[in-house]
């Protein structure tokens, strides 16, 4: 069925068009000789108002009865409206009721509901305007990505989803069996009879394949689901996520800083050129001053200080911090907000880590307990992005790979990027939800995907 997008009809359409909208009715209010109805399509964060006459022929038997939730589709003219704050409202020439919403087991009220409820009905929630505006912002989000890479010459690679390669060596990988693997306890345990001849598992990052491209094509990024078994219960972590990782060939720490940074910049300006009505609804009710921040982040240089200087900033703060810092440590969410939210006030590169606290494929400096790693901490949410420029000589990968114990002969393929002309290389992963998170002003990552994922729960 053809229908018009709410959102045209209220910015640019000519008073006096014929129209057809397809809809659910947000709200109704009856007048002397006609009714207010208040029609959400989804196309845009406002409601159209529309005008039902009493003459209509189904007025008394169907649109008097119609309750938030029925779908509708309304043809009629565009109005001038005398209602302040909208240009325009329909005069209803045929309403047709297409779906019917119990108000008795309709759990979607006028009424304001918490988060918390409404992820318990992830399958209506989209309904909501806070999670609606979430879903239209993401979508966005996704569409600037990859005109941003592309507008840079990059090429998308679609890296697989089923793995044998542990890129972060976390051990958080779920494994896949068959359900024939499953029943048969002797075959899951023998290797060589498993489906894939060997022990497979969702990926937890598309890195190591985006090496392999950025190998051939230079400059790629993939940009898909990866999946942790973490049993995090925490604002920020999701056991399925969306991560964006470009890698780049002949490109060092400081060329992948660069890029990440004028990236995170170009979305974030992004999105508030185009979807304001939505960003303005955050900013007044999810995170008072979110606007202010997003421009005071497009503004302003990132602040680039390495690991120890990071450990140093965090000593002398006198914080008695939940986890003691001392050079070695990972830094936790308490540390990287600290030094976000208060320490600086504007969002961090933290450079040269520790090798003892990252993967293996992180490039050795020359002092050389340090990897050449970087991460993009931001207020209210610490890190965003973890990359690094990328070992490429093959000796010390191969002697990185032997101290941590990965077999060298499950990464062989890996091992020839090095061998057959091997390049200074690197690339980050950004988690997208929290950059949603961090756009939106969702204090909690649930809400910025449309079907979370976390440790017991998974519901549809
Ligand atoms: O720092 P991470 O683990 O980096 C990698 O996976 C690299 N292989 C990326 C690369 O260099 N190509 O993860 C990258 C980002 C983190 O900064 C964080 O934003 C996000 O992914 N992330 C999560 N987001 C939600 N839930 C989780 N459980 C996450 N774990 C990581």
């Amino acid at each position: 069925m053809k229908s018009d997008h709410i959102r045209t009809l209220l910015k640019d359409t000519a008073v006096g068009t014929s129209v057809t909208i397809a809809g659910w009715l947000r709200t109704r209010r009856d007048s002397s000789g006609f009714s207010f109805l208040e029609v959400n399509d989804g196309s845009c964060l406002a409601n159209i108002q529309v005008i039902a006459d009493k003459q209509l022929a189904n007025y008394e038997t169907e649109i008097k009865k119609l309750t938030t939730g029925c779908s509708l589709v309304i043809k009629g003219e565009l109005q001038e409206s005398p209602a302040k704050g909208q240009r325009v409202e329909i005069v209803a020439d045929s309403i047709e009721v297409v779906g019917w919403a119990d108000p008795e087991h309709y759990p979607l009220q006028k009424k304001r509901h918490s988060f918390e409820f409404l992820r318990e009905i992830s399958h209506l929630r989209p309904r909501t305007n806070a999670l609606g505006g979430v879903a239209r912002v993401r979508s966005r989000i996704s569409f600037a990505i990859h005109e941003f890479f592309h507008q840079k010459g990059f090429h998308q690679i679609h890296t697989p989803v089923i793995t044998t390669s542990d890129c972060e060596g976390a051990g958080e990988m779920f494994q896949v069996v068959t359900e024939q693997e499953l029943k048969d306890t002797a075959r899951r345990t023998g290797e060589s009879e498993s489906f894939f001849g060997s022990k497979a598992g969702l990926t937890v990052s598309g890195q190591l394949q985006a090496e392999v491209f950025a190998q051939a094509l230079g400059s790629v990024y993939t940009f898909g689901p990866t999946f942790r078994a973490e049993n995090s219960h925490t604002s920020r972590h999701l056991a399925e996520f969306w991560m964006l990782e470009p890698e780049m060939a002949f490109c060092d720490l400081s060329c992948n800083m660069d890029l990440a940074e004028e990236m995170l910049k170009y979305l974030l300006s992004d999105v508030v050129a185009h979807c304001g009505e939505d960003m303005a609804l955050f900013d007044k009710f999810i995170e008072k001053g979110l606007l202010a921040k997003l421009h005071h982040v497009v503004d302003n240089d990132f602040v680039r200080i390495t690991y120890t200087e990071a450990v140093d900033e965090l000593l002398k703060s006198g914080r008695d911090f939940e986890f003691p810092v001392s050079w070695g440590v990972d830094l936790q969410s308490e540390h990287e907000r600290y030094l976000t939210e208060e320490a600086y006030r504007l969002p961090l590169i933290v450079t040269d880590y520790p090798a003892s606290i990252k993967p293996f494929y992180m490039r050795v400096n020359d002092d050389p307990t340090t990897v050449a790693a970087m991460d993009i901490l931001v207020p209210g949410i610490g890190e965003i992005v973890g990359g690094s420029q990328r070992e490429e000589r093959y000796d010390v990968l191969l002697g990185r790979m032997q101290e941590i114990g990965i077999d060298e002969y499950e990464y062989q393929w890996y091992l020839d990027l090095r061998r057959y002309g091997t390049t200074p290389h690197s690339g980050f992963g950004l988690g997208f939800e929290r950059l949603i998170q961090f756009i939106t002003g969702m204090h909690n990552i649930r809400e910025t995907i449309p079907f979370p994922r976390t440790p017991g729960f998974a519901p549809c």
